[in-house]
């Protein structure tokens, strides 16, 4: 067995006959969510069988399963990124096993810094499109069994689910943003310079992961909805004194989680 099986087939053991409907990666201080999940099942990490460990600040490392909108979810409270030194491969495994376990949607967030001027701290924004500094997870042999070689990625993040957080945020007085993604390797925060430039080609967040496990998601042909929090912003005219603060990254989310959990619980009722 590969280690996709072998992962799957523990977690699917401790999940009984119960399937998740929905996968869904809490990103960097957004782990409150996990607190709305009913009958809550958690699985750390370092008990599935070669699963890394993920070492991120703000990150738990944990599948969570259980209720949230009256669906059957499987959270992961904290991902792994290559800035932490694993290997693509293993950067999107947790994802490829919800995909094994059967997942129909893949709902995906992270903490970002916002590089269009007109995004604020504490911004939720979902993500129509991103651009990719950062090596493909697809690189090597395909394994067919997965998705093909050449995957489409016209729509990376689902137009119908996009639809959908719009009509639900709308209807709980949630305000969002929509733009797109550029990932970068980090760990370091980006130069004045680099914000910018990522500005110039095109993008309105910034962040170290998320699309290695869009494009293994894509790959596999499941839905994607992507959804960034604003937690820093890219100045051109910094005070004196200002810098990026991994822990005030984690603050921030944690401002925005309640406001994330109740779209994506509303979302996932009307799946
Ligand atoms: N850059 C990269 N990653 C991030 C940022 C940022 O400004 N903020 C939160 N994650």
């Amino acid at each position: 067995m590969d280690s996709i099986s072998q992962a799957a087939s523990f977690v699917r053991s401790v999940l009984k006959e119960r399937r998740p409907i929905v996968g869904i990666v809490l990103g960097s201080g957004l782990g409150k969510l996990s607190e709305s999940i009913g009958d809550r099942v958690e699985i750390p990490y370092k008990y599935i069988p070669g699963f890394p460990v993920s070492t991120a600040i703000g990150h738990k490392g944990a599948f969570v399963a259980g209720t949230l909108g009256g669906k059957y979810v499987l959270a992961m409270q904290g991902r792994i990124h290559s800035y932490e030194g694993y290997p693509m491969e293993m950067v999107v495994l947790p994802a490829r096993v919800m995909a094994a376990l059967g997942i129909r949607y893949f709902f995906v967030s992270n903490a970002a810094g916002g590089v269009n001027y007109d995004f604020r701290i504490g911004d939720l924004v979902i993500l129509r499109d991103h651009i990719s500094m950062i090596p493909n997870p697809l690189i090597g042999p395909n394994r067919d069994e997965l998705g093909p070689r050449f995957p489409d990625m016209t729509r990376p993040y689902d137009p119908a689910l996009i639809a959908l957080a719009k009509k639900v945020a709308e209807a709980k007085g949630i305000s969002l943003r929509e733009g797109v993604y550029l990932a970068d390797t980090g760990p370091c925060y980006e130069t004045p310079a680099e914000y910018s430039f990522y500005r110039t080609v095109g993008a309105d967040a910034v962040g170290m992961s998320t699309v290695p496990e869009v494009i293994a998601m894509r790959h596999a042909g499941i839905p994607v909805f992507g959804m960034s929090v604003i937690t820093n912003e890219a100045h051109d005219d910094y005070a004196e004194d200002f810098e990026n603060n991994g822990d005030e990254v984690i603050a921030a989310a944690d401002l925005a989680a309640d406001r994330m959990t109740a779209l994506f619980a509303g979302m996932i009722e009307a799946l």
